[in-house]
C-alpha cells in the first residue's frame, strides 16, 4: 500500500497528491482522536443522544438520505466530469463504493425507524462523507494507476470478496434490527439471528469488513485510511452498544462478544 507520490502530479495533472494524502492523514488522525477520546465522547445520535436532546433533531430519514447522499453523489460528478480513458479494475472499484452508498442513500435512509438525529451531527456526517467521497473518488479517478491486468490480481479478488461479506452482513443485520421495532416504536430489544449470535454490533462488523476489503482491493491510502476511520468510530461505539446491552438485560446472551467474534 502506497502513499500518492505528489511528485507524480507534474506527470498527471489531474491529481491533486498532497491534497490526498493530507486528507488521508486527516481521517485517519480524526480516528485516532475519537478512540483515544472515547470514554468522554461519542457521537450523540440513537441510544447515545441524550433525552431530550440538547439539540435540534430532524427526522431520522432525513437526517441518513442527506448525509450520506454526498458519499454516492461526489464521486459520481467525478464520474461524469472525466474524459480520461481508464481500466476496467477502477470502474469496478469505484461501483463497488457507489453500491454501498447507493443502498445507505437509498434503502437504508429511507426504510430506517430510528430516532430522529441532532443537527449537528447530520451535518458533521454530511461533511465526513462529502470529504471521503471527494477522496475515493478523485484517487480512483485521477490518481490510481491500475493495468488492466488489475482485476485479475488475487489482492483485487480477496478485497472484493470480504467487500462483499461485509455488505451481506451489514445490510442483512440492519434489517434485523429494523424489524425489531414496530412502526413508530423507540424502544431497544435484544437482536437475535445471522451475526448477532455472536457479536452485538454484527452490522459494524459487516461494514469494517467492507472497508478492510474496499483498502485491499484499491490497494491505496485512501482506502486503508476510511478503513481506520470507520474501525475506530465505529468500533468504539460498538463496545458501548455492547455495555448497553449487558447493563440493560439481565438475560443478554453470555457469550455474544462487542465486535468480533470470540475475541472482543
Ligand atoms: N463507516 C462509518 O464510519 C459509519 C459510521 C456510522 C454508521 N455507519 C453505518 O450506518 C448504519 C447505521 O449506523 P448506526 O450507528 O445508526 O447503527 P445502530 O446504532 O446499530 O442503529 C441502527 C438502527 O437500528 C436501531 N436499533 C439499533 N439497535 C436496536 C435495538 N436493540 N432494538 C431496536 N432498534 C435498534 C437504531 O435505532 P436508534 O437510532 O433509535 O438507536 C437505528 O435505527 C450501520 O450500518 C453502520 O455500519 C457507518
Amino acid at each position: 500500500m502506497t502513499l500518492t507520490n505528489p511528485e507524480t502530479e507534474t506527470c498527471n495533472m489531474h491529481c491533486y497528491g498532497y491534497l490526498v494524502n493530507f486528507l488521508c492523514c486527516g481521517l485517519m488522525l480524526a480516528g485516532l482522536w475519537h478512540l483515544v477520546n472515547h470514554r468522554t465522547y461519542q457521537s450523540a445520535y440513537g441510544r447515545h443522544m441524550g433525552h431530550p436532546p440538547c439539540a435540534r433533531t430532524v427526522p431520522a430519514r432525513v437526517s441518513w438520505f442527506v448525509q450520506e447522499m454526498p458519499a454516492l453523489l461526489v464521486p459520481l460528478l467525478l464520474l461524469l466530469t472525466t474524459h480520461k480513458p481508464s481500466s476496467m479494475g477502477k470502474y469496478l472499484l469505484l461501483g463497488t463504493w457507489c453500491l454501498h452508498y447507493f443502498q445507505r442513500t437509498f434503502v437504508y435512509s429511507l426504510l430506517t425507524r430510528g430516532q430522529p438525529v441532532p443537527v449537528d451531527v447530520m451535518m458533521t456526517a454530511g461533511l465526513v462523507c462529502s470529504v471521503v467521497g471527494f477522496l475515493q473518488g478523485h484517487y480512483l479517478l485521477h490518481c490510481a494507476q491500475f493495468d488492466d491486468g488489475w482485476s485479475a490480481d488475487y489482492r483485487f479478488k480477496t478485497g472484493l470478496v470480504l467487500f462483499y461479506i461485509g455488505l451481506a452482513i451489514n445490510v442483512h443485520s440492519d434489517y434485523i434490527l429494523r424489524n425489531l421495532r414496530k412502526p413508530g416504536e423507540v424502544i431497544y430489544k435484544i437482536p437475535k439471528g445471522g451475526m448477532f449470535e455472536y457479536v452485538s454490533a454484527a452490522n459494524y462488523l459487516g461494514e469494517i469488513m467492507e472497508w478492510f476489503g474496499y483498502s485491499i482491493a484499491t490497494w491505496s491510502f485512501p482506502g486503508f485510511s476510511f478503513a481506520i476511520f470507520s474501525l475506530c468510530f465505529i468500533g468504539t461505539r460498538a463496545y458501548y452498544h455492547h455495555r448497553y446491552y449487558l447493563e440493560k438485560f439481565k438475560d443478554y446472551p453470555k457469550l455474544r462478544k462487542a465486535l468480533i467474534p470470540f475475541i472482543f
